[in-house]
C-alpha cells in the first residue's frame, strides 16, 4: 500500500454534472454530449453556455451570450494600465495569472458574491482572457493593439487581435474547435485547484488565479509548449526515433503522452491529429506533422503510451503560426469556461475540501535544547 492514493489517483474529489470521462474506452462528454459531436458541431460560445447552464442554448440564448461575451472583451482600466509592465517583464502565463488576479480589483460587480454576480464575473472572465493574451503579445512585440471586433466569434476575434488580420473561415473554425476540445475535463489539476480555492469561499477571481497557476506546469497545460520545443529540437523526422529512444534510456518523459485517466486514445487527440494533418496539407508544410507522426509511432512501439490533448495541439497551433509560449495561455482561454462553471457548481453545494494525510515523519520525541544539538 506504499503509494496508495499518491496523486489522489482514483479518489472522487467532487461530484460534477459538467463533464465525464471513461478512461478505458476513451470517452469524454460535456453535460452528456459526446466530445466528438461537440467538436464536429459546436462553437465555443455554445460550450460556454452549455457548461454554465447545463443545456445547449436556443438560437436567442446563443445570440444573447455571444453579445454578452463580445461586450466584455476589454480589460478594465486598472489591468490595461498594468499590461505594458507585464508585457515588458513577465512570461505569458505569469502575465495571465497576475492580470486575472488584478482584474478582481476593478470588477464591475466588486466583491458581490451572489450567484448572479458570480455568473456575470464568469462570463466576463471567459471574454477577457483572449484579449489579455493578444494585447500582451502585441505590447511585447511593439505592435499596435487591435481592439476587439464584436462581430467576430471569440475564436476569430482572438486570432484577429493577435495577428491583425482576419482569419479565413476554415482557420477560425479550426481554432474554435481547439477551444471546444479544451473547455472542460473533469477533475484535472487546475480545475481541482480552482475548486479547492472556491471551497474556502474565496472569490471566483482567486479561484481562476489558482487554476492558472496549476495549469502552467509541464505535467499539465505546459506540456503543449514542451511538445513544440521537442519538435524544434528534433528538427527532421528521420531523427525522431533516436531522440525518443534516448529520452527513454535517460528515464525522461516524453511530453504530450500519457494520462492519469485515459488508458487508450484521448478522444481530443483524435480531432487534433486530424487538424494537424489537414493543416500540414493546407500549408504545404509537412514538417511538424511528419515529426509528430514519427514521435507517436516510437512512443507507442517502445512504451505503448498514447498521445494526450497537448501533443497534436502543439502542431496545430504551430501551423496557425501562434508563438509557442502562447500555447498554454490559449489552453487557459478555453479552460476558463470549465473552471468558472466548476467554481459555480462548487459554491452551489459547498463543503471545505480538506483531504487527510499519511504521516511519515519521526515518532514523538523529546525537545532538544539548542546547546545540546549536534
Ligand atoms: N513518457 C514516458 N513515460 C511515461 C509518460 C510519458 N509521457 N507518461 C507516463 N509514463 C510512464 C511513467 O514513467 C510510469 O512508468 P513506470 O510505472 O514504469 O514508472 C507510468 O507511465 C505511469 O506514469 P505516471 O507518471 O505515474 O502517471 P501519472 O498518472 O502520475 O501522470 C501524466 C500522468 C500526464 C502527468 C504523465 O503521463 C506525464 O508526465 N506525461 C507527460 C506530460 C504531459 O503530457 N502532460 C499533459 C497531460 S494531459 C493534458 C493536460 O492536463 O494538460
Amino acid at each position: 500500500m506504499a503509494n496508495a492514493g499518491k496523486g489522489l489517483e482514483g479518489v472522487v474529489a467532487a461530484e460534477t454534472a459538467l463533464s465525464d470521462i471513461d478512461g478505458q474506452q476513451g470517452i469524454l462528454s460535456y453535460v452528456g454530449y459526446s466530445i466528438h459531436d461537440l467538436a464536429d458541431n459546436a462553437t465555443f460560445e455554445e460550450i460556454i453556455y452549455l457548461l454554465h447552464h447545463l443545456e445547449l442554448p436556443t438560437e436567442s440564448q446563443l445570440a444573447s451570450i455571444r453579445e454578452q461575451l463580445a461586450q466584455e472583451r476589454e480589460p478594465n482600466g486598472f489591468v490595461s494600465e498594468l499590461l505594458p509592465t507585464l508585457a515588458a517583464n513577465a512570461a505569458p502565463m505569469s502575465m495571465l495569472r497576475t492580470a486575472v488576479s488584478a482584474s478582481s480589483a476593478k470588477d464591475p460587480d466588486g466583491w458581490d458574491v451572489s450567484e448572479a454576480a458570480n455568473y456575470r464575473k464568469a462570463i466576463r472572465l471567459c471574454a477577457v482572457f483572449p484579449t489579455l493574451v493578444a494585447y500582451y503579445h502585441r505590447l511585447r512585440s511593439d505592435e499596435k493593439l487591435i481592439p476587439p471586433d464584436p462581430n467576430l466569434s471569440l475564436a476569430a476575434n482572438f486570432l484577429y487581435m493577435l495577428k491583425g488580420d482576419k482569419a479565413d473561415d476554415d482557420t477560425a473554425r479550426m481554432f474554435d474547435t481547439c477551444l471546444v476540445l479544451h473547455a472542460d475535463h473533469t477533475m484535472n489539476a487546475s480545475t481541482f485547484a480552482a475548486r479547492v480555492c472556491a471551497a474556502t469561499l474565496s472569490d471566483i477571481h482567486s479561484a481562476m488565479t489558482a487554476a492558472i497557476a496549476a495549469l502552467k506546469g509541464p505535467l499539465h497545460g505546459g506540456a503543449n509548449e514542451a511538445v513544440m520545443k521537442m519538435i524544434k529540437e528534433i528538427k527532421t523526422a528521420d531523427k525522431a526515433r533516436d531522440y525518443i529512444i534516448k529520452k527513454f534510456a535517460n528515464k525522461e518523459k516524453v511530453m504530450g503522452f500519457g494520462h492519469r485517466v485515459y488508458k487508450t486514445e484521448d478522444p481530443r487527440a483524435t480531432h487534433l491529429r486530424r487538424m494537424a494533418k489537414e493543416l500540414a496539407e493546407k500549408t504545404g508544410d509537412p514538417h511538424n506533422w511528419e515529426i509528430s507522426q514519427e514521435i507517436e509511432k516510437t512512443v507507442m512501439d517502445e512504451k505503448g503510451i498514447y498521445p494526450n490533448v497537448d501533443f497534436y495541439a502543439a502542431s496545430v497551433y504551430g501551423y496557425l503560426q501562434i508563438p509557442t509560449d502562447l500555447f498554454t495561455p490559449i489552453f487557459a482561454c478555453s479552460r476558463v469556461a470549465g473552471w468558472s462553471a466548476h467554481v459555480r457548481e462548487q459554491y452551489a453545494d459547498n463543503r471545505l475540501i480538506r483531504p487527510d494525510h499519511g504521516y511519515v515523519g519521526p515518532a514523538p520525541r523529546d525537545w532538544t535544547p539548542l546547546s545540546d544539538r549536534g
